[in-house]
């Protein structure tokens, strides 16, 4: 139903605007790569206005003709968002595949979505994309050679497909709904197995499947393209003979992420939510590395995470002139960040040591009740602890229990509060999690 012409290999990559972004045109040939192609040229173009029938103007449009017979490319992407006419008029022109960068993202997208929720998703995401530009794909040709007597058929068969995809996109919304009562169960589950879960985030191509695989030595898939995990992956990682934490694996952050995809991106992000600690990875090397950090960072707190505790790891740290391994203690005396390089395999032990110091030892549930005024204290221990209970009392305040290294715990002795309050917390679902939570696996 929507055949277009076949996707090429050797891909021209454009870019058109009075300044040339060299960082995203560098990311844009990633993402090339990343779908499978060969950037071979770029044309640049620095026109203010873009044309409203081919992003373009007219010479740019003879020397990108003439560049892509040269390269004998077959593909053209461009990094500026094309209307569905524009793309149309432009595959028309060139007589070769184009995509902007939405429909390439959807396209890497299409090619690594390996759960069911992650293929469902983007689905949703394309479906919506085509049906802004249904038009194109099977008419634009046939209307050139057959004209007004073709025009019927082909409005009459576009409401079908309009139609079709309304009803696909409903019953992938479905689907979707479910899966998402369904992941809510699995959670639950992997709560009262009390195997702490650390998530790892980060910009794509940071490194996060590399240091998964250092650490576990498993086998996630690790290749330098963007995207080369787009559901989480879990891996169990002993850390001793009384530890052991779930490292799962997420889909990389990208600049300047279509709109249509934020959703199915932060879908993927969901998992993270219920993590124990947060590892966010990022590339020391990064010349923009303030404000690829804050986007990290707004986006965890976007989707609910932003009271998981969190691990800066500054990683490729071989890459920097003087890669020296290090920590450095925040000011609530946890480790804040650590610089390692997950390729080289400096810093690992650092980080390995410090996952054992926050999760193995002697582990302690606390069942505790909080007054009103000791909101302070609650946020510490969704800080320091893992949180199996949190209840809102009836007579103000919480009845929380929670479970962590005893030392992370004997701040709670120090309160005024302490003796009088915590000795009757637990109510009968208390002694329940207690139970479960003890019982690791
Ligand atoms: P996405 O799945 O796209 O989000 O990427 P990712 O964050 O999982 O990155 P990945 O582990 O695939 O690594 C991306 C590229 O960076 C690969 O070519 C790795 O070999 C390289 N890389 C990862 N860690 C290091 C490191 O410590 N030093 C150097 N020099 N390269 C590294």
């Amino acid at each position: 139903m929507f055949d277009r012409p076949a996707s090429g290999e050797r891909a021209v990559l454009v870019q058109s605007g009075a300044r040339v972004d060299e960082r995203s045109l560098a990311e844009l040939k990633e993402l090339a790569r990343s779908a499978g192609a060969v950037p071979v040229a770029t044309v640049i173009g620095k026109r203010d206005q873009p044309d409203p029938r081919s992003y373009i103007g007219k010479g740019k449009l003879e020397e990108l003709t003439q560049c892509i017979a040269e390269q004998e490319a077959e593909l053209v992407l461009f990094n500026n968002p094309l209307s569905p006419s524009q793309e149309r008029n432009l595959e028309k022109a060139l007589q070769v595949r184009v995509l902007d960068r939405t429909g390439l993202i959807l396209d890497i997208f299409a090619q690594r979505a390996q759960s069911y929720e992650g293929k469902l998703q983007v689905e949703l995401a394309q479906l919506r994309h085509l049906s802004t530009r249904l038009v194109r794909g099977w008419t634009h040709l046939e209307r050139q050679k057959g004209g007004i007597g073709l025009r019927g058929p082909g409005e009459t068969q576009l409401e079908t497909d309009k139609r079709l995809i309304g009803k696909r996109i409903s019953q992938i919304q479905k689907r979707l709904e479910k899966v998402d009562k369904q992941r809510e169960q699995g959670r639950r589950s992997r709560k009262r197995s009390a195997v702490p879960v650390v998530g790892l985030v980060g910009y794509t191509n940071a490194g996060k499947s590399t240091l998964i695989n250092a650490l576990t030595g498993a086998s996630v898939y690790a290749a330098d393209q963007l995207f080369a995990t787009l559901d989480p992956a879990l891996k169990r990682l002993p850390l001793g003979p009384d530890a052991v934490v779930i490292l799962a694996d997420t889909v990389g952050f990208v600049r300047d992420l279509p709109h249509e995809l934020v959703a199915a991106f932060k879908s993927t992000l969901q998992e993270t939510v219920q993590a124990d600690l947060l590892l966010h990875v990022i590339d020391a090397g990064d010349e923009q590395l303030a404000e690829t950090l804050a986007e990290v960072e707004r986006v965890i707190e976007e989707i609910g995470a932003g009271d998981v505790p969190r691990i800066r790891l500054y990683n490729k740290i071989d890459r920097l002139e003087n890669p020296a391994p290090m920590v450095r203690v925040g000011e609530d005396g946890q480790v804040a960040e650590i610089w390692l390089s997950a390729l080289t395999g400096e810093g690992l032990e650092l980080l390995l040591e410090t996952l054992r110091q926050r999760f193995s030892g002697h582990r302690q549930i606390r069942e505790l009740r909080l007054m009103a005024h000791e909101g302070a204290v609650r946020a510490r221990l969704y800080r320091s602890a893992r949180v199996l209970r949190d209840e809102v009392d009836p007579e103000g305040g919480w009845r929380m229990s929670v479970e962590a290294q005893s030392d992370h715990l004997t701040f709670l002795d120090n309160r005024p509060e302490a003796g009088a309050t915590d000795a009757d917390a637990s109510g009968p679902e208390a002694s329940h999690a207690a139970e479960a939570a003890a019982s690791h696996d």
